[in-house]
């Protein structure tokens, strides 16, 4: 029971307002370091960076130069780095074998990482559209995304993904029955620590779009997620997947996007209070930062603001391209 609020002015709600120490001793939720993941984009090559044009700030990197990005990700305390390649066009096929080849983008990087960095913890995405000439997240038959056959060949993307010595493995792909898949195979090869955080209620958004861009995925995608990826008219629904995902052997859960779904963070944390994670996918960040870069909002404080608001609504950590730039903030400050 809540205790009755004293009429004014006894009660004066302005009070604790006052001064920043007295705001500080009474701010419920704060933001750090340790709640960041950071997602970066990867490309061929040898000390070779690419603009991403409708991400400015945001670069494709080569696995010498993410290297280094996860050194200064572990100097500036970001507890995880999440890799995510841009595939040579060559490499994209209708069976997406390259999703399952050690020595794809993704796995050369996470080797070299944590071979280099081995103090920061690799997260890295587990959905076929990298390497789908269709785009999809799942493999097309006739115009369908099949679900059990995608469900064999992400089970083999995730093991070369643990084999390469990913920490953290992300299901990205929204397919039924792909966590307890992944989470025996992980088990029966030795690779029980291996933690799955799942994508469980991710929705059919347009806010991934400069994502597609980075990842060069746009021009590939055929049609649209709506068949795998969640309804953003629903909320139950999300309930049940993440349920459903726990069940199966997920670690944490993650919903995506995120400043528009908030809602669902807070649902999901005070259903279930397991480990919690939003993705602030890339429309977010372009919002931001295309508002910041014209000068009509402040960037610093939008961003913080924006990134508070997912701790409030429940969150354990935020996936975030604007992680660095955050740490060097907190870390000043
Ligand atoms: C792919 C994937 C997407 C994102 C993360 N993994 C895009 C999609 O589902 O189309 C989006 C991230 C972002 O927009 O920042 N499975």
């Amino acid at each position: 029971m809540r205790p009755t609020i004293a009429p004014f002015p006894a009660t004066r709600l302005r009070r604790p307002r006052r001064s920043e120490p007295l705001r500080r001793l009474v701010r419920q939720n704060t933001l750090c370091v340790d709640d960041l993941i950071w997602p970066i984009f990867l490309c061929e090559g040898k000390d070779h960076r690419e603009a991403v044009a409708s991400m400015p700030g945001v670069m494709r990197q080569s696995v010498d130069l993410a290297v280094q990005a996860a050194r200064r990700a572990r100097d500036l305390g970001i507890p995880v780095i999440c890799l995510f390649p841009s595939t040579d066009p060559s490499l994209k096929t209708e069976d997406c074998a390259e999703a399952w080849n050690p020595d794809n983008l993704s796995n050369l990087a996470t080797r070299a990482i944590k071979d280099a960095v081995p103090d920061i913890a690799v997260m890295t995405d587990v959905a076929l559209d990298p390497y789908n000439a269709n785009g999809h997240d799942g493999i097309v038959r006739d115009g369908v995304i099949v679900n059990d056959e995608s469900v064999e060949a992400l089970v083999k993307m995730a093991l070369a993904q643990a084999a390469a010595g990913s920490d953290i493995l992300g299901p990205s792909d929204m397919m039924d029955g792909r966590i307890s898949a992944m989470r025996n195979a992980l088990e029966a090869k030795g690779y029980q620590d291996t933690l799955i955080l799942s994508y469980a209620a991710k929705y059919a958004s347009a806010f991934y779009g400069p994502f597609r861009d980075a990842v060069g995925a746009s021009g590939a995608l055929k049609g649209d997620k709506k068949t795998y990826q969640m309804d953003p008219g629903n909320s139950d629904e999300a309930l049940r997947l993440i349920e459903r995902d726990l069940s199966e052997g997920a670690d944490m859960v993650m919903v995506k996007p995120g400043l528009a779904y908030l809602d669902i963070c807070h649902r999901v944390k005070s259903t279930f209070g397991v480990p919690t994670f939003a993705y602030q996918v890339s429309g977010e960040y372009a919002m931001i930062r295309a508002a910041a870069d014209n000068g009509w909002i402040d960037g610093q404080k939008v961003m913080l603001e924006s990134l508070l608001a997912f701790k409030r609504a429940g969150c354990d950590g935020i996936l975030t391209y604007f992680a660095p730039e955050v740490a060097e903030i907190l870390n000043d400050a």
